[in-house]
């Protein structure tokens, strides 16, 4: 199978072709999304949240998220691996972002990289995008700067609409190869990606962006928490994995496991 680059995800938006992504944090889970045709994977911050349990994504360091993003890049044989730069490995200076981004490049193996910000990190943007990692800008809500935005909120509405457009504006000028929105309306993400050549990829960001992406521990029912109205739910995972413990306890402690033909 052709590996999914850039450029394909920038041909498919110039042919009006939706593309899509899904966060993977470990083998099994690439190698599904891989096979099922998923263009692109996320190695997403929010295995804070969804690894290491952490409340919010601002805990997860480069160390514990490269290792993810290595299994992920090892197992996908078709979709772009991305690796999302953790809370404060890139928002000091550009060199910082080079340093960090670089690892990921050069340990995980991943092809692209993505940061949180639009006209405020376009001095980042523009060092990896020279330096020849691809960037995808995060704009809209941005989770690693919820305490700065006062909380889980959508971005965009009303005045505010003209700062998201002006992010995704400087992060297409600065290099980035695609932009990621996130909580903004609908209206407002459609307009922006009509305007911008480069692809846009939208969570809670309605239908008119030219990718979707979605947490997959959301999407496919393993996390029952409460979840963001964007969520559409697939798979009821939590369920079957809850069946299938309960039916080995059940075994186990009914003396039915292991039967005659499981031993030697
Ligand atoms: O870390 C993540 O999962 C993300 C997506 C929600 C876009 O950044
Ligand atoms: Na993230």
């Amino acid at each position: 199978v052709k590996r999914v680059r850039t450029h394909h995800l920038r041909e498919m938006k110039q042919r009006g072709e939706k593309f899509t992504m899904l966060t993977a944090y470990d083998m099994y889970t690439a190698q599904v999304f891989d096979e099922a045709g998923i263009d692109v994977l996320l190695v997403g911050d929010s295995a804070a949240n969804n690894v290491y349990g952490h409340r919010t994504s601002l805990p997860i360091t480069v160390d514990e998220l490269i290792p993810l993003a290595r299994a992920v890049a090892a197992s996908a044989s078709r979709a772009l691996v991305m690796g999302d730069l953790p809370f404060g490995s890139y928002q000091g200076s550009p060199e910082q972002a080079w340093d960090t981004a670089a690892r990921f490049m050069k340990e995980a193996g991943v092809a692209a990289i993505k940061l949180e910000g639009g006209a405020a990190m376009a001095p980042q943007i523009e060092r990896l995008a020279k330096g020849g990692i691809p960037v995808c800008a995060h704009i809209g809500f941005t989770p690693q700067y919820e305490h700065a935005l006062g909380g889980y909120r959508v971005q965009g509405r009303a005045e505010a609409a003209d700062r998201v457009l002006q992010d995704a504006l400087a992060a297409q000028e600065a290099g980035a190869f695609c932009v990621l929105m996130e909580m903004v309306p609908a209206e407002l993400a459609a307009k922006i990606s009509a305007q911008l050549e480069i692809p846009t990829i939208g969570i809670g960001a309605g239908n008119g962006t030219d990718g979707q992406v979605l947490v997959w521990q959301d999407a496919f029912g393993l996390n029952t928490g409460r979840l963001p109205r964007f969520v559409k739910q697939y798979a009821d995972l939590r369920g079957v994995l809850l069946e299938g413990a309960k039916a080995y306890a059940a075994d186990v402690k009914g003396g039915t496991f292991p039967a005659p033909e499981h031993g030697f």
